[in-house]
C-alpha cells in the first residue's frame, strides 16, 4: 500500500474525500462529490443507514467471514461492484481502466459507463475479474446498437440499462463552479473558470500527459468520437423508456441489469421486460432531488419481486457496515460509486484498492462482531429499523 494512502492519514473514506479535493480542482471534486438540486437525496441516503441499528450475537467464535457472492452466475469475491461513473478519466489518467483493474484485483465486477473516456477495449482488457457494460442511448438508437455489439465483442459480460435520466439533474454546484464556461469558445468565460484549474497545477499536467480534455470513445458517431462539450444536449435526448428495452433485449442475449428503480410498481415492471437483476438507486442523490433514500426503498422491492430477479442498491455506501446493513434488508449486493471515486482522485490505482480494502476489512470485522459467519447467514434479524425507544 502507499503510504500516502495508508494509515494514519487514511483509515476511512472520508480520508480519501478530503485527499481527492486536495488535488482535484474544485469543479471536478464537486462533480464527484455535489448531488441535485437541495442534495436532500444525497444526505438521507447516507443518514439512512444511520437510521437501523445493528442487533449483535455475542459470544460467538469466528474464525473467518466468508463475502462470497454470486452474481449473475458469476462468483465475486465481496458483495460490492465498482458502478459506473461518468468521466472517471478527468479524476485520474485512464480513471476507467485503473478502476476496472482494481476491481479485478479484489475478485470484484466493475460497470464501465457509456459516457466514459476510455474505449471500452482497453478498460476491458484491464481488468481480470468480471466487466459489464452501463448504457445510456446518447447518440441515437444506432450508436447504442453500435456499442452494444462493441461490448459484447470486447467481453463485457451484463448489460446494465439506467432508466433514471431522462434529462441531467439539475446540480448546482456545477453551475457555480462555471463549469460551461470551461468548456466555452469565449476567452471572458474561460479566464473567468480558469484559476480553480490552474490552482491544481498536479492534476493539471496529469490531464495535459494523458492527452487533455477527454472525449467519449464509446459514443461513436458519424463524425468521430462525441466531444466532452456536447454531453449535456446528448443527455436530454437520451432517455430509455420501457419499450427501448424490447429491442435491447433482442441485440443482447446476456443478463440484462435494470439501474434506477425507486418503487415496487418499477421493480415489477423491469422484471417484465426481463432484466435479470435490478439496481435500487437514485444515481447517488444526482437526479431528482427528494426521492427517498434507497435503504429504505430497498424493503418495498424486495417484497415485490421476491425471488424473481436479484436486488442490488447503491447510495450512500461509505463503510462495510453499510453494505451489511443493506444485505440484511434484502440486496444481494451494492454498488459504490463516490467511495472508490474519491480514491480515484486522490491517488490513482493506490487509492481505490485503498477504498475497496477498507469497505473489504470493515465488512469481515462487522461481521465477526455481529457474531455472524457469512453473508449468507445474514437476516433482518441482525437490524432494528424502530430505533425510537
Ligand atoms: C454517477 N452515476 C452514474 N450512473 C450511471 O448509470 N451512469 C453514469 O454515467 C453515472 N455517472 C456518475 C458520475 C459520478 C461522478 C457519480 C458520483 C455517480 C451514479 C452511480 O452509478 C451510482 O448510482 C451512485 O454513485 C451511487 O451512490 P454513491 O455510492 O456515490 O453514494
Amino acid at each position: 500500500m502507499s503510504r500516502r494512502v495508508g494509515p494514519p492519514h487514511v483509515v476511512n473514506i472520508h480520508d480519501l474525500r478530503r485527499l481527492a479535493r486536495r488535488r482535484l480542482p474544485r469543479v471536478v471534486f464537486d462533480y464527484i462529490d455535489g448531488g441535485a438540486d437541495a442534495e436532500v437525496t444525497l444526505r438521507a441516503n447516507c443518514s439512512a443507514f444511520e437510521s437501523i441499528v445493528f442487533r449483535p450475537r455475542s459470544g460467538v467464535r469466528l474464525a473467518s467471514a466468508d463475502l462470497s457472492v454470486t452474481v449473475l452466475g458469476q462468483k465475486l469475491a465481496l458483495p460490492v461492484i465498482l458502478a459506473p461513473l461518468g468521466s472517471s478519466r478527468m479524476f485520474w489518467p485512464r480513471g476507467e481502466a485503473v478502476a476496472s483493474k482494481c476491481a479485478g484485483q479484489a475478485g470484484t465486477a466493475y460497470v464501465l459507463s457509456t459516457l466514459s473516456g476510455t474505449p471500452m477495449e482497453e478498460v476491458r482488457a484491464a481488468s481480470s475479474g468480471p466487466c459489464w457494460y452501463q448504457l445510456y442511448l446518447v447518440g441515437g438508437r444506432d450508436v447504442a446498437v453500435a456499442a452494444i455489439a462493441r461490448a459484447k465483442a470486447a467481453g463485457y459480460t451484463a448489460l446494465v440499462v439506467t432508466v433514471d435520466t431522462p434529462v441531467a439533474g439539475n446540480r448546482e454546484r456545477d453551475a457555480r463552479n462555471r463549469s460551461k464556461d470551461l468548456l466555452s469558445t469565449s476567452p471572458a468565460r474561460l479566464l473567468a473558470a480558469m484559476p480553480q484549474i490552474l490552482a491544481r497545477p498536479r492534476w493539471l499536467l496529469d490531464l495535459v500527459t494523458d492527452g487533455g480534455l477527454m472525449s467519449f470513445p464509446n459514443v461513436m458517431l458519424p463524425g468521430g468520437p462525441m466531444g466532452y462539450a456536447e454531453v449535456g444536449a446528448a443527455l436530454e435526448q437520451s432517455v430509455v423508456d420501457w419499450a427501448d428495452l424490447k429491442w435491447i433485449r433482442e441485440l443482447w442475449d446476456g443478463p440484462i441489469v435494470i439501474k434506477g428503480i425507486h418503487t415496487d410498481d418499477d421493480a415489477r415492471r423491469a422484471v417484465d421486460a426481463g432484466a435479470r437483476a435490478i439496481v435500487v438507486s437514485n444515481h447517488g442523490g444526482r437526479q431528482l432531488d427528494g426521492v427517498a433514500a434507497t435503504l429504505r426503498v430497498l424493503p418495498e422491492v424486495v417484497r415485490a419481486v421476491g425471488d424473481s430477479v436479484e436486488v442490488l442498491m447503491d447510495g450512500g455506501i461509505r463503510r462495510g457496515r453499510d453494505v451489511v446493513k443493506a444485505r440484511c434488508l434484502g440486496a444481494r449486493a451494492v454498488l459504490i460509486g463516490r467511495a472508490y471515486a474519491y480514491g480515484l482522485g486522490a491517488a490513482g490505482e493506490a487509492g481505490v484498492a485503498r477504498a475497496i480494502d477498507i469497505i473489504r476489512s470493515d465488512l469481515v470485522r462487522t461481521l465477526k462482531l455481529l457474531g455472524c459467519p457469512s453473508l449468507d447467514a445474514l437476516d433482518r434479524s441482525f437490524v432494528s429499523t424502530d430505533a425510537p425507544f
